[in-house]
Protein backbone atom coordinates (compact mmCIF):
# COMPACT_ATOMS: atom_id res chain seq x y z
CA UNK A 1 0.00 0.00 0.00
CA UNK A 2 1.19 3.42 -0.97
CA UNK A 3 0.91 6.67 1.36
CA UNK A 4 2.63 9.03 -0.83
CA UNK A 5 1.39 12.86 0.07
CA UNK A 6 0.37 13.91 3.85
CA UNK A 7 2.52 13.05 6.24
CA UNK A 8 0.45 11.31 9.21
CA UNK A 9 2.35 13.81 11.12
CA UNK A 10 1.23 16.82 9.62
CA UNK A 11 -2.32 15.83 9.93
CA UNK A 12 -2.05 15.61 14.24
CA UNK A 13 -0.63 18.63 13.76
CA UNK A 14 -3.77 20.05 11.47
CA UNK A 15 -5.93 19.31 14.64
CA UNK A 16 -5.69 17.23 17.72
CA UNK A 17 -8.98 15.97 16.95
CA UNK A 18 -8.00 13.51 14.67
CA UNK A 19 -6.95 10.56 16.86
CA UNK A 20 -5.44 8.10 14.58
CA UNK A 21 -6.36 8.99 11.42
CA UNK A 22 -4.17 8.95 8.68
CA UNK A 23 -4.24 10.72 5.50
CA UNK A 24 -2.96 9.17 2.37
CA UNK A 25 -3.05 9.02 -1.77
CA UNK A 26 -6.71 6.93 -2.29
CA UNK A 27 -6.11 3.81 -4.32
CA UNK A 28 -8.33 2.19 -6.76
CA UNK A 29 -9.50 -0.40 -3.77
CA UNK A 30 -11.06 3.01 -1.88
CA UNK A 31 -13.57 2.68 -4.63
CA UNK A 32 -16.20 1.08 -3.29
CA UNK A 33 -15.94 2.74 0.44
CA UNK A 34 -15.67 5.86 -1.96
CA UNK A 35 -19.04 5.21 -3.68
CA UNK A 36 -21.07 4.61 -0.14
CA UNK A 37 -19.25 7.65 1.56
CA UNK A 38 -21.08 9.89 -1.31
CA UNK A 39 -24.15 8.22 -1.14
CA UNK A 40 -23.96 7.04 -4.94
CA UNK A 41 -23.22 3.51 -6.31
CA UNK A 42 -21.12 3.32 -9.30
CA UNK A 43 -20.18 6.89 -9.54
CA UNK A 44 -16.65 7.05 -8.78
CA UNK A 45 -15.21 3.99 -10.88
CA UNK A 46 -15.50 5.86 -13.99
CA UNK A 47 -13.71 8.38 -12.18
CA UNK A 48 -11.32 5.90 -11.10
CA UNK A 49 -10.48 4.94 -15.00
CA UNK A 50 -10.57 8.19 -16.28
CA UNK A 51 -6.59 8.38 -17.12
CA UNK A 52 -7.02 12.46 -16.75
CA UNK A 53 -8.77 12.03 -13.22
CA UNK A 54 -7.99 8.31 -11.54
CA UNK A 55 -7.33 7.74 -7.93
CA UNK A 56 -4.25 9.54 -7.74
CA UNK A 57 -5.78 13.12 -7.76
CA UNK A 58 -8.11 12.06 -4.78
CA UNK A 59 -7.15 12.37 -0.66
CA UNK A 60 -8.68 10.05 1.97
CA UNK A 61 -8.61 10.03 5.39
CA UNK A 62 -8.65 6.42 6.71
CA UNK A 63 -9.66 5.07 9.80
CA UNK A 64 -7.50 1.91 9.98
CA UNK A 65 -9.18 0.57 6.80
CA UNK A 66 -12.13 2.53 6.55
CA UNK A 67 -12.27 5.75 4.40
CA UNK A 68 -14.25 8.18 6.73
CA UNK A 69 -13.55 11.69 4.07
CA UNK A 70 -12.19 12.46 0.71
CA UNK A 71 -11.35 15.30 -1.32
CA UNK A 72 -10.03 15.60 -4.85
CA UNK A 73 -8.42 17.90 -6.81
CA UNK A 74 -9.13 17.74 -10.36
CA UNK A 75 -6.93 19.95 -13.03
CA UNK A 76 -9.16 23.41 -14.41
CA UNK A 77 -8.12 25.67 -16.89
CA UNK A 78 -9.56 29.36 -16.24
CA UNK A 79 -9.50 31.28 -19.77
CA UNK A 80 -10.11 35.21 -19.27
CA UNK A 81 -10.12 36.99 -22.82
CA UNK A 82 -8.51 33.54 -24.13
CA UNK A 83 -5.58 33.21 -22.09
CA UNK A 84 -5.30 30.21 -20.18
CA UNK A 85 -4.41 30.51 -16.48
CA UNK A 86 -3.79 26.96 -14.97
CA UNK A 87 -6.14 25.85 -11.70
CA UNK A 88 -7.27 23.34 -9.68
CA UNK A 89 -11.39 22.68 -8.71
CA UNK A 90 -11.51 20.48 -5.60
CA UNK A 91 -14.25 18.11 -5.73
CA UNK A 92 -15.40 15.02 -4.22
CA UNK A 93 -15.07 16.65 -0.70
CA UNK A 94 -16.82 14.65 1.96
CA UNK A 95 -16.59 13.27 5.55
CA UNK A 96 -18.78 10.39 7.49
CA UNK A 97 -21.28 12.59 9.70
CA UNK A 98 -18.92 10.73 13.24
CA UNK A 99 -15.99 12.04 11.60
CA UNK A 100 -16.94 15.40 11.02
CA UNK A 101 -15.87 18.68 12.20
CA UNK A 102 -12.50 17.01 13.42
CA UNK A 103 -10.78 19.04 10.44
CA UNK A 104 -10.20 15.88 7.71
CA UNK A 105 -11.38 18.46 4.81
CA UNK A 106 -9.45 21.37 5.89
CA UNK A 107 -6.39 19.18 6.72
CA UNK A 108 -6.65 17.09 2.74
CA UNK A 109 -7.35 20.52 1.33
CA UNK A 110 -4.05 21.95 2.52
CA UNK A 111 -2.46 19.24 1.17
CA UNK A 112 -4.58 19.50 -2.07
CA UNK A 113 -3.79 23.41 -2.46
CA UNK A 114 0.21 22.17 -1.45
CA UNK A 115 0.20 19.42 -4.69
CA UNK A 116 -1.80 22.63 -6.85
CA UNK A 117 0.87 25.31 -6.02
CA UNK A 118 3.26 22.31 -6.90
CA UNK A 119 2.60 21.58 -9.95
CA UNK A 120 1.93 25.36 -11.16
CA UNK A 121 -1.62 26.32 -10.42
CA UNK A 122 -2.51 30.39 -9.77
CA UNK A 123 -6.05 29.96 -8.68
CA UNK A 124 -8.27 27.33 -7.22
CA UNK A 125 -12.04 26.79 -7.82
CA UNK A 126 -14.72 25.60 -6.06
CA UNK A 127 -18.91 25.02 -6.15
CA UNK A 128 -19.93 24.23 -3.34
CA UNK A 129 -22.14 24.80 0.38
CA UNK A 130 -22.83 28.02 1.69
CA UNK A 131 -20.07 30.14 3.72
CA UNK A 132 -17.85 26.77 4.31
CA UNK A 133 -15.03 27.42 1.49
CA UNK A 134 -14.19 30.57 3.22
CA UNK A 135 -12.62 28.92 5.96
CA UNK A 136 -9.64 28.15 3.58
CA UNK A 137 -8.97 31.23 1.99
CA UNK A 138 -11.85 31.07 -0.77
CA UNK A 139 -14.21 33.81 -1.89
CA UNK A 140 -17.29 34.41 -4.27
CA UNK A 141 -15.24 35.61 -7.04
CA UNK A 142 -16.87 34.46 -10.64
CA UNK A 143 -20.72 34.75 -12.08
CA UNK A 144 -22.34 32.27 -13.76
CA UNK A 145 -24.96 32.11 -16.08
CA UNK A 146 -28.44 33.23 -14.69
CA UNK A 147 -31.21 30.44 -14.69
CA UNK A 148 -34.01 31.57 -17.83
CA UNK A 149 -37.81 30.03 -17.55
CA UNK A 150 -40.31 29.42 -20.63
CA UNK A 151 -43.49 28.53 -20.37
CA UNK A 152 -45.07 25.91 -21.57
CA UNK A 153 -47.21 27.85 -24.19
CA UNK A 154 -43.93 29.43 -25.39
CA UNK A 155 -43.74 29.62 -29.07
CA UNK A 156 -40.28 28.95 -30.40
CA UNK A 157 -38.81 28.70 -34.10
CA UNK A 158 -39.84 25.20 -36.00
CA UNK A 159 -37.32 22.57 -35.77
CA UNK A 160 -38.63 20.26 -38.32
CA UNK A 161 -35.38 17.88 -39.56
CA UNK A 162 -34.14 17.51 -36.37
CA UNK A 163 -34.53 14.40 -34.13
CA UNK A 164 -33.49 14.62 -30.53
CA UNK A 165 -32.18 11.15 -29.01
CA UNK A 166 -30.88 9.30 -25.91
CA UNK A 167 -26.66 9.98 -26.23
CA UNK A 168 -24.67 7.28 -26.59
CA UNK A 169 -20.71 6.58 -25.73
CA UNK A 170 -20.10 7.67 -29.58
CA UNK A 171 -21.46 11.01 -29.33
CA UNK A 172 -18.53 12.47 -27.01
CA UNK A 173 -16.89 13.79 -30.08
CA UNK A 174 -19.65 16.23 -31.54
CA UNK A 175 -20.56 16.77 -27.71
CA UNK A 176 -17.09 17.95 -27.32
CA UNK A 177 -17.38 20.39 -30.64
CA UNK A 178 -20.88 21.45 -29.42
CA UNK A 179 -19.59 22.29 -26.27
CA UNK A 180 -16.46 24.12 -27.36
CA UNK A 181 -18.68 26.08 -29.37
CA UNK A 182 -20.66 27.30 -26.80
CA UNK A 183 -17.39 28.32 -24.89
CA UNK A 184 -15.77 30.36 -27.59
CA UNK A 185 -18.78 32.73 -27.21
CA UNK A 186 -17.71 33.66 -23.00
CA UNK A 187 -14.84 35.96 -21.82
CA UNK A 188 -14.60 34.07 -19.05
CA UNK A 189 -14.58 30.20 -19.08
CA UNK A 190 -13.90 27.43 -17.01
CA UNK A 191 -12.85 23.69 -18.21
CA UNK A 192 -11.03 20.55 -17.04
CA UNK A 193 -9.84 17.57 -19.28
CA UNK A 194 -13.22 16.69 -21.12
CA UNK A 195 -15.92 15.04 -19.01
CA UNK A 196 -18.08 13.58 -21.69
CA UNK A 197 -16.73 10.00 -21.85
CA UNK A 198 -16.91 9.63 -18.91
CA UNK A 199 -20.36 11.07 -18.54
CA UNK A 200 -21.44 9.27 -21.37
CA UNK A 201 -20.07 5.94 -20.05
CA UNK A 202 -21.78 6.49 -16.34
CA UNK A 203 -25.20 6.78 -17.24
CA UNK A 204 -25.76 9.13 -14.62
CA UNK A 205 -27.00 12.25 -16.61
CA UNK A 206 -30.17 11.94 -18.64
CA UNK A 207 -28.21 13.31 -21.68
CA UNK A 208 -30.05 13.58 -25.42
CA UNK A 209 -28.55 14.94 -28.17
CA UNK A 210 -30.10 16.84 -31.36
CA UNK A 211 -29.39 15.71 -34.44
CA UNK A 212 -29.97 16.53 -38.30
CA UNK A 213 -29.45 14.44 -40.83
CA UNK A 214 -27.03 11.80 -38.62
CA UNK A 215 -24.89 14.18 -37.44
CA UNK A 216 -25.19 15.79 -34.04
CA UNK A 217 -25.01 19.29 -32.87
CA UNK A 218 -26.25 19.60 -29.40
CA UNK A 219 -26.79 18.31 -26.29
CA UNK A 220 -28.59 18.52 -22.93
CA UNK A 221 -28.69 16.54 -19.94
CA UNK A 222 -32.53 16.78 -18.58
CA UNK A 223 -33.53 17.20 -14.82
CA UNK A 224 -36.75 17.42 -13.17
CA UNK A 225 -35.55 18.52 -9.77
CA UNK A 226 -38.17 18.35 -7.22
CA UNK A 227 -37.87 21.70 -6.18
CA UNK A 228 -38.74 23.15 -9.66
CA UNK A 229 -42.38 21.43 -9.75
CA UNK A 230 -42.92 19.39 -12.32
CA UNK A 231 -40.76 21.98 -14.80
CA UNK A 232 -37.75 20.27 -16.56
CA UNK A 233 -33.82 21.68 -16.52
CA UNK A 234 -31.98 21.27 -19.08
CA UNK A 235 -28.65 21.13 -18.00
CA UNK A 236 -25.11 21.42 -19.80
CA UNK A 237 -26.96 22.31 -22.68
CA UNK A 238 -24.58 23.33 -25.63
CA UNK A 239 -24.79 23.45 -28.94
CA UNK A 240 -23.06 24.48 -32.23
CA UNK A 241 -26.22 26.95 -33.54
CA UNK A 242 -29.19 28.20 -32.78
CA UNK A 243 -31.35 25.42 -34.23
CA UNK A 244 -30.26 22.86 -32.38
CA UNK A 245 -30.85 24.88 -29.10
CA UNK A 246 -34.55 25.43 -30.32
CA UNK A 247 -34.99 21.36 -31.17
CA UNK A 248 -33.65 20.13 -27.46
CA UNK A 249 -35.84 23.18 -25.93
CA UNK A 250 -38.74 22.12 -28.23
CA UNK A 251 -38.18 18.16 -27.07
CA UNK A 252 -38.53 19.05 -23.16
CA UNK A 253 -41.95 21.56 -24.34
CA UNK A 254 -43.10 19.03 -26.23
CA UNK A 255 -44.25 17.12 -23.55
CA UNK A 256 -46.25 20.11 -21.76
CA UNK A 257 -43.93 21.60 -18.99
CA UNK A 258 -41.95 24.46 -18.88
CA UNK A 259 -38.25 24.49 -19.35
CA UNK A 260 -35.75 26.41 -17.11
CA UNK A 261 -32.20 26.68 -19.19
CA UNK A 262 -28.64 28.24 -18.32
CA UNK A 263 -28.53 31.41 -20.00
CA UNK A 264 -24.84 30.87 -21.26
CA UNK A 265 -23.64 33.60 -22.97
CA UNK A 266 -23.73 31.73 -26.14
CA UNK A 267 -27.72 30.86 -25.18
CA UNK A 268 -28.80 33.64 -24.01
CA UNK A 269 -29.05 35.58 -27.68
CA UNK A 270 -31.40 32.04 -28.71
CA UNK A 271 -33.66 32.32 -25.63
CA UNK A 272 -33.62 35.64 -23.98
CA UNK A 273 -36.05 36.61 -26.60
CA UNK A 274 -38.47 34.09 -25.28
CA UNK A 275 -37.47 32.98 -21.83
CA UNK A 276 -38.14 35.16 -18.59
CA UNK A 277 -35.40 35.64 -15.73
CA UNK A 278 -35.65 32.67 -13.33
CA UNK A 279 -33.05 33.16 -10.91
CA UNK A 280 -29.51 34.24 -10.14
CA UNK A 281 -27.18 31.57 -9.39
CA UNK A 282 -24.43 31.70 -6.28
CA UNK A 283 -20.79 32.51 -7.65
CA UNK A 284 -18.13 30.37 -7.73
CA UNK A 285 -15.82 30.25 -4.90
CA UNK A 286 -12.34 31.15 -6.08
CA UNK A 287 -8.79 31.24 -4.17
CA UNK A 288 -6.16 33.12 -5.43
CA UNK A 289 -2.69 32.58 -3.57
CA UNK A 290 -0.65 35.16 -5.39
CA UNK A 291 -2.58 37.64 -6.94
CA UNK A 292 0.39 39.37 -8.10
CA UNK A 293 1.87 36.57 -10.25
CA UNK A 294 -1.80 35.83 -11.24
CA UNK A 295 -1.90 39.73 -12.64
CA UNK A 296 1.37 38.88 -14.13
CA UNK A 297 0.08 36.03 -15.91
CA UNK A 298 -2.58 37.99 -17.03
CA UNK A 299 -0.57 41.06 -18.14
CA UNK A 300 -1.22 40.73 -22.43
CA UNK A 301 -5.19 40.65 -21.28
CA UNK A 302 -4.97 43.58 -19.51
CA UNK A 303 -2.78 45.00 -22.22
CA UNK A 304 -5.24 44.02 -24.77
CA UNK A 305 -7.95 45.79 -22.95
CA UNK A 306 -6.25 49.18 -22.54
CA UNK A 307 -5.36 48.99 -26.05
CA UNK A 308 -9.54 48.83 -27.03
CA UNK A 309 -9.75 51.58 -24.77
CA UNK A 310 -9.21 55.52 -24.07
CA UNK A 311 -6.21 54.67 -22.11
CA UNK A 312 -4.57 53.06 -25.73
CA UNK A 313 -2.18 55.86 -25.52
CA UNK A 314 -1.14 56.75 -22.20
CA UNK A 315 1.90 55.40 -19.98
CA UNK A 316 1.62 54.86 -16.50
CA UNK A 317 2.06 52.88 -13.34
CA UNK A 318 -0.93 51.66 -11.70
CA UNK A 319 -0.82 51.40 -8.15
CA UNK A 320 -3.33 49.23 -5.94
CA UNK A 321 -2.99 48.95 -2.11
CA UNK A 322 -4.24 46.07 -0.94
CA UNK A 323 -4.12 47.18 2.25
CA UNK A 324 -0.81 44.17 2.77
CA UNK A 325 1.22 45.36 0.00
CA UNK A 326 1.08 47.21 -3.13
CA UNK A 327 0.26 46.36 -6.41
CA UNK A 328 2.12 48.34 -9.34
CA UNK A 329 1.25 47.80 -12.79
CA UNK A 330 3.25 49.24 -15.63
CA UNK A 331 1.40 50.14 -19.10
CA UNK A 332 2.20 51.91 -22.36
CA UNK A 333 0.57 52.22 -25.15
CA UNK A 334 -1.89 49.21 -24.91
CA UNK A 335 0.92 47.00 -23.40
CA UNK A 336 1.05 45.93 -19.88
CA UNK A 337 5.04 45.62 -19.01
CA UNK A 338 5.29 44.29 -15.73
CA UNK A 339 3.31 43.90 -12.34
CA UNK A 340 5.08 43.59 -8.93
CA UNK A 341 3.62 43.14 -5.83
CA UNK A 342 5.83 44.51 -2.84
CA UNK A 343 4.93 44.35 0.85
CA UNK A 344 4.41 47.93 1.07
CA UNK A 345 1.44 48.62 2.79
CA UNK A 346 1.17 52.39 2.21
CA UNK A 347 -1.50 54.36 1.20
CA UNK A 348 -0.30 58.42 2.40
CA UNK A 349 -4.12 60.36 2.08
CA UNK A 350 -6.09 56.97 -0.06
CA UNK A 351 -4.96 58.40 -2.70
CA UNK A 352 -4.54 54.49 -4.31
CA UNK A 353 -7.05 53.12 -5.26
CA UNK A 354 -7.67 50.22 -2.67
CA UNK A 355 -9.36 46.69 -3.07
CA UNK A 356 -8.73 44.40 0.38
CA UNK A 357 -6.91 40.99 -0.14
CA UNK A 358 -10.32 39.11 0.45
CA UNK A 359 -11.95 40.99 -2.66
CA UNK A 360 -8.75 40.66 -5.15
CA UNK A 361 -10.22 37.44 -6.63
CA UNK A 362 -13.38 39.30 -7.22
CA UNK A 363 -11.89 42.59 -8.98
CA UNK A 364 -9.47 39.89 -11.10
CA UNK A 365 -12.21 37.81 -12.45
CA UNK A 366 -14.73 40.24 -12.27
CA UNK A 367 -17.52 39.00 -10.73
CA UNK A 368 -19.42 42.62 -10.09
CA UNK A 369 -16.85 45.05 -12.20
CA UNK A 370 -14.66 47.97 -10.29
CA UNK A 371 -16.82 50.48 -9.77
CA UNK A 372 -19.65 48.36 -8.70
CA UNK A 373 -16.83 46.11 -6.15
CA UNK A 374 -16.62 49.78 -4.96
CA UNK A 375 -20.03 50.27 -4.34
CA UNK A 376 -20.54 46.79 -2.60
CA UNK A 377 -17.56 47.14 -0.11
CA UNK A 378 -16.84 49.93 2.28
CA UNK A 379 -13.13 48.78 2.17
CA UNK A 380 -12.99 48.95 -1.45
CA UNK A 381 -11.94 52.25 -3.14
CA UNK A 382 -11.14 53.41 -6.24
CA UNK A 383 -9.50 57.02 -5.86
CA UNK A 384 -9.13 58.56 -9.01
CA UNK A 385 -8.39 55.87 -11.27
CA UNK A 386 -12.15 54.74 -11.46
CA UNK A 387 -12.18 54.77 -15.48
CA UNK A 388 -8.81 52.75 -15.83
CA UNK A 389 -9.89 50.42 -13.38
CA UNK A 390 -13.17 49.93 -15.19
CA UNK A 391 -11.03 49.52 -17.97
CA UNK A 392 -8.55 46.89 -16.45
CA UNK A 393 -11.27 44.44 -14.29
CA UNK A 394 -14.86 44.79 -15.59
CA UNK A 395 -17.46 42.54 -15.08
CA UNK A 396 -17.62 39.18 -16.77
CA UNK A 397 -20.39 35.93 -16.66
CA UNK A 398 -18.36 32.77 -16.59
CA UNK A 399 -19.17 30.08 -18.94
CA UNK A 400 -18.56 27.18 -16.16
CA UNK A 401 -20.08 23.50 -16.80
C1 LIG B 1 -19.22 19.84 4.90
C2 LIG B 1 -18.28 18.67 5.21
C3 LIG B 1 -17.58 18.28 3.94
C4 LIG B 1 -17.27 19.13 6.28
O1 LIG B 1 -16.35 18.07 6.54
P1 LIG B 1 -15.52 18.03 7.90
O2 LIG B 1 -14.51 16.96 7.81
O3 LIG B 1 -16.46 18.04 9.04
O4 LIG B 1 -14.82 19.46 7.81
P2 LIG B 1 -13.71 20.07 8.79
O5 LIG B 1 -13.88 19.50 10.17
O6 LIG B 1 -12.38 19.97 8.16
O7 LIG B 1 -14.18 21.57 8.77
C5 LIG B 1 -13.31 22.66 8.86
C6 LIG B 1 -13.97 23.71 9.72
O8 LIG B 1 -15.29 23.99 9.23
C7 LIG B 1 -16.28 23.72 10.24
N1 LIG B 1 -17.43 23.12 9.55
C8 LIG B 1 -17.73 21.82 9.35
N2 LIG B 1 -18.86 21.70 8.64
C9 LIG B 1 -19.28 22.97 8.38
C10 LIG B 1 -20.38 23.51 7.66
N3 LIG B 1 -21.31 22.73 7.07
N4 LIG B 1 -20.49 24.85 7.58
C11 LIG B 1 -19.58 25.66 8.20
N5 LIG B 1 -18.51 25.21 8.88
C12 LIG B 1 -18.38 23.87 8.98
C13 LIG B 1 -15.61 22.75 11.17
O9 LIG B 1 -16.16 22.81 12.45
C14 LIG B 1 -14.17 23.23 11.14
O10 LIG B 1 -14.03 24.38 11.93
P3 LIG B 1 -12.67 24.65 12.76
O11 LIG B 1 -11.52 24.37 11.82
O12 LIG B 1 -12.79 26.06 13.17
O13 LIG B 1 -12.72 23.67 13.88
C15 LIG B 1 -19.06 17.47 5.81
O14 LIG B 1 -19.90 17.94 6.81
C16 LIG B 1 -19.90 16.72 4.80
O15 LIG B 1 -19.44 15.74 4.23
N6 LIG B 1 -21.13 17.15 4.57
C17 LIG B 1 -22.04 16.49 3.62
C18 LIG B 1 -21.57 16.51 2.19
C19 LIG B 1 -21.25 17.91 1.64
O16 LIG B 1 -21.99 18.86 1.89
N7 LIG B 1 -20.14 18.01 0.87
C20 LIG B 1 -19.68 19.25 0.32
C21 LIG B 1 -19.82 19.23 -1.16
S1 LIG B 1 -19.27 20.76 -1.84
Amino acid sequence: MTHEGLDPRELESVSPRTGNLALRTAEFDDVDQLDALHGHPRWLRPVFVDPSFGPGSFTVVVDGNRVVSSACLQQLTVAVDGLEVPGGQPEWIGTLAEYRNRGLVRAQLDELHRRSAERGDLVQVIGGIDYFYRQFGYAYAISVAPWRRLDPATTVPATSGWTVRPAVPADARAIEAAESTRRSAARLTLYGPSPWPRRLAAGRYHLVVAERAGEVFGVASVERPDHLGGAVRLELLCATEGAAYWALIDHVRDQGQAVVIEAHPHVAPFIDTVATAYEDRPGLYVRVPDPGALLERLAPVLGRRLAASEFADATGKLRISTYRSVIDIDYDHGEVGSVAQSGHPENPDGRLPAVPPDHLAELIFGRWGASALAERYDDVTLASEGPLMDVLFPMLVADAT
